[in-house]
This record gives C-alpha cells, structure tokens and sequence, in this order.
C-alpha cells in the first residue's frame, strides 16, 4: 500500500430494492484527511449510499475496496471492526447512560479476572477524548438525558473519532441542532481530517457543505450527476446538478 491508495473505493455500485433503483452506478475514491459531501434530494439514494458503506446493505453489484482490498460486510459491526463509524441525525445514544458508558457501547472494557466493567478507565478515556475534541459537556459521567442536542451530537461524532481507523460517515449530523449548536459541531467535523480519517457528509445545507468539504458529490434519483472541487464550483452549478435544472 501507498500514500496514494484511496482508504475506500466505490467502484459500479448498483442497489435495488425490489424493483425500485436506489443506487445506479456509482463510483468513488475517498482519501484519509478529505472531507467529501454527498447532496441530492430526498430519495437521492444518499443514506442508502452510506448504509452500503457501513455494511448495513449489501450492494445488488459492484465492488468495495478498503485501502485497496476488495471487501464485502456481511453486517455493520463487519464494518465497524474495519474502522467505519457512522453518525446519523437522530442521536443514536443511550440516554438513560453516562456519557463514558455510551462512548464504550458494546465495546465496554473489563477487569481482570472477573470480567467487571472497568468504570474508572472507562470515564478516564472518554474524560481525555471529550476533552481532546473540545466536547463541551459538565463530566464524562454526566447522563446523556442532561445534555444539549448539540453535546449529544458532539459525543456521538467524538464515539465515532475514538473508534474510526479509517472513515466516518455522517448522516445530516446538524439536521436537528440549532445554529449555535451546528457550528460547534462543524468545528468538530473539521478537526476529524487532522486525524488523517476520511470522511463522507451528508447534508442538506449547501452553506455547511461548502464551509466543511474538500470535493462535493451530486446524486439525483438514484444517478451519480457529478463530483466536483469544492473551490472550483459554485452553489448554482451545484443546486442545478442536484435538481437537473439549469440556472
Ligand atoms: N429499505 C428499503 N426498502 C425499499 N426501498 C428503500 C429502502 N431504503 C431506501 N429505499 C428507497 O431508495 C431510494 C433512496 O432512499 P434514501 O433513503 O437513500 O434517500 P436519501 O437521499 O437519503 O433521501 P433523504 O434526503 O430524504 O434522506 C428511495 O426511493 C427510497 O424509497
Ligand atoms: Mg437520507
């Protein structure tokens, strides 16, 4: 492997759902420290994008390469073991928990020799973790249910950072935030490419897909309309890709 092989290659992916076409020929290459929106209307075919990259569906055909080595997930913790994460808008948190014990999800850490939970490292990592991102929340034991929609956000994208090796896929993260709240969580966004991970985004708001990406992708209907440089484009050529409207 090289500098110069992409972390993941989408090549001809093809998904049907029955007789509906989600996904038509698509192919993609994301790089480690890119940032790459994926827009379209609703029923672009957007979030089925991501949940094939995630492993949550399989494509009908085509072929997925993980730095350079073809893969297939049999479901989403294949995928997780691979290093992707994914953040969705709806705040997959538990939120009767704390914060240090939804960080851990599923992946709790144990003492020796009895298997019980390791609730001091636990809190410990998450305190560094939030505390390295900037995570604005009162503790790493604070219960979820206490927090902001923003915090909770903040929490989910810094789970993702902790055990993504490799690639973060965001879902419309800011879709339920307010302002204040999205624009901490696109500071946090951005600092993601300092860790060298790849990151795909999908939004709704052009303004924040050209404030965070490096390359924008366009999906209409199911067709891959285009992938353009975020500094050589513009909101009307892209609105126009995405509605197949000329302006
Ligand atoms: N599990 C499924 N079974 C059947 N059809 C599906 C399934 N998931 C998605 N579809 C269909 O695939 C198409 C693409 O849906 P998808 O959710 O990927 O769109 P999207 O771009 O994420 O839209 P939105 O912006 O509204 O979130 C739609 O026509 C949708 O109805
Ligand atoms: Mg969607």
């Amino acid at each position: 492997m090289n500098g110069t092989t992409p972390v993941l290659s989408l090549k001809n992916i093809h998904k049907a759902f029955g007789g509906v076409v989600a996904i038509q020929d698509f192919s993609l290459d994301l790089k480690a420290g890119e940032i790459v929106a994926l827009v379209g209307d609703n029923g672009a075919g957007k979030s089925t994008l991501i949940k094939i990259i995630s492993g949550v569906h399989k494509p009908t055909s085509g072929e997925i390469r993980l730095d350079g080595e073809e893969t297939a997930f049999s479901d989403a913790s294949s995928a997780r073991e691979r290093g992707i994460e994914v953040v969705y808008q709806d705040l997959a948190l538990a939120v009767e928990q704390p914060v240090y014990m939804n960080m851990f999800l599923g992946r709790e850490l144990t003492k020796k020799p009895f298997g019980l939970l390791d609730k001091v490292s636990m809190r410990k990592e998450c305190q560094e973790l939030v505390d390295e991102l900037d995570v604005r929340i009162p503790s790493a034991s604070s219960t979820i249910r206490d927090l902001s929609g923003g915090q909770r956000q903040g929490i989910a994208i810094a789970r993702s950072a902790h055990w993504a090796s490799k690639l973060i896929l965001l879902d419309e993260p800011t879709a339920a935030l307010g302002v204040a709240e999205t624009a901490k969580v696109e500071e946090l966004v951005a600092s993601l490419k300092k860790k060298n991970l790849a990151i795909l985004i999908i939004s709704d708001s052009l303004d924040q897909v050209f404030r965070l990406s490096d390359r924008i992708c366009v999906l209409r209907r199911g067709q891959q309309i285009g992938v353009r440089k975020t500094s050589e484009t513009d909101k009307n050529e892209i609105v126009s890709m995405i509605t197949g409207v000329d302006s």
